[in-house]
């Protein structure tokens, strides 16, 4: 190939080239693309320019396990907990980038020297919003696994406003190596590690007592890369802190879409692809991760590698499906794109009335599971919500609302013949439905259009959740609706919502990952909650979980138990899921546990219900439910 043909094609930006083939290496191995601040990186070398006495808890793995009494990571309060000059070593090294935990709500509190009523008012005002805890180093969206140790004031007066399971330090991270001084330092004293980049995280695993946290949301740096790797996709470089919105706005403007969050505020280089990543255009696409081409990442003995095919293959798939905060952390990715498609959208919603029975509503909610292995073979995913005494239906006993039903790549004719089944069993029952239907030119637009980030509410702080995979034979033969539709039902008569997806994340392109292979035969997905009581004391939140465990999951367990390729998607899952191996990982356990023990033989990394965590556990201050709020100990 002539070299100005390259030339010209860097010059020309090459989008508008990317038709001609002429950039397209055979036999040159993927190289990644570092951005500015991934070559920033530390090394022996740079090491040097760190002259203090403490420089040594900077260094590459130096020692090896170093725990407090009782096998424990070292706690503040130990003897051997780092001195206010072993921490002020870190922070020169870091460029003052290390942040001593104020938790958000602190203003709220007198004894707090930031409290300020004014300030107090806007975080209350603000508590709901996503982007409110996404802008705080430590603060996370589901406080309930903190130990909900500093709300905002609630106007009863009587609350206080405690650290609890937030961590200690959080370093603000904006090039490589601010991660490898930070899991140096950490390892070197036997700390705790959290990561947070959202904090959208449902199992609390964001948060941590005692920890040095790794923040990533500044990592914000989101390129477009129009001939990526050996076969020359479109494909987009981002950093850990990046979006789904973001990834997704950029995808866009290259008249492209990408596999990312159904809300636009989580996250998509961290906790979600790693664990998997559910999108709406999962049922045409697969998961977010099949998608991951390569990653930048620093493991546990503070260097930077990059996974990808070629380099650390077997890291590589461990980070495609087995879980965050376990492997190391993930500083940018490379993602695959596709062409742009339409989506069709509608709004169907049908409830019981005085002409609707509850066993006429029921057999219409019949069809619907019937018709869910149709409607995602076409692609689509259903959003859909099941909801008792419905004061949204004027308190009809029950209702059931697709908001809405998806369909990517289907004009709205289309979008007709494949719901006719359903909507003709609608019509011979005799159920009035609505069937307000959208068409978007574009994926992103409907989506958009369709969950503005704007609008989006985290139910924080009172719930606690839990799901469920259904597999595939529970929709595909009359037994199997049989027994879906009675577990969603008897749920229902409890009186609990029931938000449910269809979907199904199969594996179009063949990939070889760690996505939990009851993802990848499922076609529902669904979740409920039961909210604790405000001032619950210990008991009563222990028997608020018992309820979600006994009264919802193990229903649900009972259709859809592992040996029968069921399962729980563990980025939406509840923590305390009693065989959490083979429901969140199923068949890859062990291998994954292999690779874990490779990479970090030490647990420099720990993530409740992440690969290898049975070897440890949290000493939380709560009895009953298991919270971020205590001491990590080996067992
Ligand atoms: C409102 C809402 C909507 C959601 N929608 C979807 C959806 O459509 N599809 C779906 O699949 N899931 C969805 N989820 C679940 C979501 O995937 C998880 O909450 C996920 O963990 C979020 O990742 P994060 O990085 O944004 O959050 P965080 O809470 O910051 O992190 C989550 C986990 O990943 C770890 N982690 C974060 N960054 C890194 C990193 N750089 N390297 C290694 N580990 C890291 C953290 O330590 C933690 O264990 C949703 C959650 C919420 C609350
Ligand atoms: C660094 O870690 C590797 C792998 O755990 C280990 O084999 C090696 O001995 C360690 N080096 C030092 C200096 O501790
Ligand atoms: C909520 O936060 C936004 C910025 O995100 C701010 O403009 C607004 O004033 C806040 N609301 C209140 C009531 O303070
Ligand atoms: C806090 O206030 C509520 C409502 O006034 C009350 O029921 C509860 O007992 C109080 N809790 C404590 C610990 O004082
Ligand atoms: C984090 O670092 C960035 C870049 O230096 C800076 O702009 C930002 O204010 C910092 N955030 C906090 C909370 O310190
Ligand atoms: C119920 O059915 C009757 C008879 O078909 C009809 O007149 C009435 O409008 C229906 N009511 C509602 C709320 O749909
Ligand atoms: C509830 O009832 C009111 C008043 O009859 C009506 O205007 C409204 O459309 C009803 N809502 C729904 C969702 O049926
Ligand atoms: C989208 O639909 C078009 C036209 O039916 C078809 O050619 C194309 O293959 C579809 N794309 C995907 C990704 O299914
Ligand atoms: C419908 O079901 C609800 C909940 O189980 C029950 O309260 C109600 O009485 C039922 N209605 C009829 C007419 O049976």
């Amino acid at each position: 190939m002539p070299s100005h043909w390259l030339l010209f094609v860097l010059i020309g930006g090459g989008n508008l080239f990317t038709r001609y083939s002429c950039a397209k290496p055979t036999t040159e191995p993927t190289t990644f693309p570092r951005f500015r601040f991934e070559t920033d990186v530390l090394t022996t070398e740079t090491l040097k320019k760190y002259r203090s006495k403490n420089a040594h808890l900077l260094a590459f793995n130096t020692s090896g396990p170093i725990t407090a009494s009782g096998g424990c990571k070292v706690f503040p309060g130990d003897a051997a907990w780092p001195s206010s000059d072993e921490w002020n070593a870190l922070d020169d090294a870091l460029g003052g980038a290390l942040i001593k935990t104020v938790p958000l709500a602190a203003p709220c509190y007198r004894e707090w020297e930031v409290y300020n009523a004014a300030k107090c008012e806007a975080i209350v005002a603000n508590w709901t919003n996503p982007h409110t805890h996404m802008e705080d180093p430590t603060s996370v969206m589901w406080p309930v696994w903190e130990g909900l140790t500093c709300l905002p004031v609630d106007g009863t007066g009587n609350s206080s406003c405690t650290i609890g399971g937030y961590p200690t330090y959080a370093v603000n991270a904006t090039t490589v190596a601010h991660i490898q001084l930070a899991i140096n330092f950490a390892r070197n004293s036997g700390l705790r590690i959290v990561i947070k980049n959202t904090g959208h995280d449902y199992l609390g695993k964001s948060s941590g007592a005692g920890a040095l946290s790794i923040w990533t949301h500044n990592l914000k740096s989101i390129e477009y890369l129009p001939n990526f790797g050996r076969s020359s996709v479109k494909a987009i470089h981002a950093g850990a802190g990046v979006t789904s919105l973001e990834v997704s706005q950029i995808a866009y403007g290259h008249d492209a879409s990408v596999v990312a969050g159904m809300c636009a505020s989580v996250g998509f280089a961290g906790g979600y692809f790693t664990g998997g990543g559910l999108s709406p255009l999962s049922s045409l696409f697969g998961m977010a991760a099949d998608h991951i081409l390569a990653a930048g990442v620093v493991t546990a003995d503070g260097q930077y590698v990059i996974a990808s095919p070629e380099s650390h293959p077997d890291l590589f798939w461990a980070i495609r499906g087995g879980g965050g905060s376990t492997w190391g952390v993930v500083t940018s990715v490379v993602v695959r794109l596709h062409p742009t498609i339409p989506l069709t959208t509608s709004a169907i919603s049908f409830q019981t009335s005085a002409n609707v029975s509850n066993e006429t509503f029921w057999e219409g909610a019949r069809s619907y599971f019937e018709n869910i292995e149709r409607f995602t073979s076409a692609g689509f995913y259903g959003f859909s919500n099941t909801r008792r005494l419905s004061s949204f239906y004027n308190n009809s006993d029950f209702s059931f609302a697709l908001e809405p039903m998806l369909a990517p790549n289907t004009t709205i004719e289309a979008f007709n013949r494949v719901t006719k089944p359903f909507f003709d069993r609608l019509k011979e029952l005799g159920i009035p439905y609505t069937n307000e239907q959208k068409f978007y030119e574009s994926f992103h637009e409907g989506w958009i259009a369709t969950w503005p980030d704007e609008h989006l509410v985290v139910t924080v702080p009172t719930i606690t959740e839990g799901s469920r995979l259904f597999p595939r034979e529970l929709f595909t033969n009359p037994e199997g609706i049989e027994n879906s539709l009675q577990a969603i039902r008897t749920v229902s008569e409890r009186g609990y919502d029931i938000t449910g997806f269809a979907l199904a994340p199969r594996n179009p392109f063949h990939v070889d990952n760690s996505v939990n292979p009851a993802l990848r035969n499922a076609l529902g997905h669904f979740s409920s909650g039961v909210v604790f009581a405000e001032h619950s004391t210990s008991e009563q939140m222990a028997a608020t979980q018992a309820e979600l465990m006994n009264n919802i999951l193990d229903v649900w367990r009972e259709v859809a138990p592992s040996e029968k390729m069921g399962g729980s998607y563990l980025n939406e899952a509840n923590i305390m899921e009693p065989n959490w191996q083979d429901d969140f990982y199923g068949l890859n356990y062990p291998e994954l546990l292999r690779i874990k023990r490779t990479y970090d033989p030490y647990s420099v990394f720990y993530a409740t219900t992440g690969v290898g965590s049975e070897d440890w556990e949290v000493r939380s201050m709560e009895q009953g439910i298991r919270t971020q709020n205590g001491r990590l100990c080996r067992l």
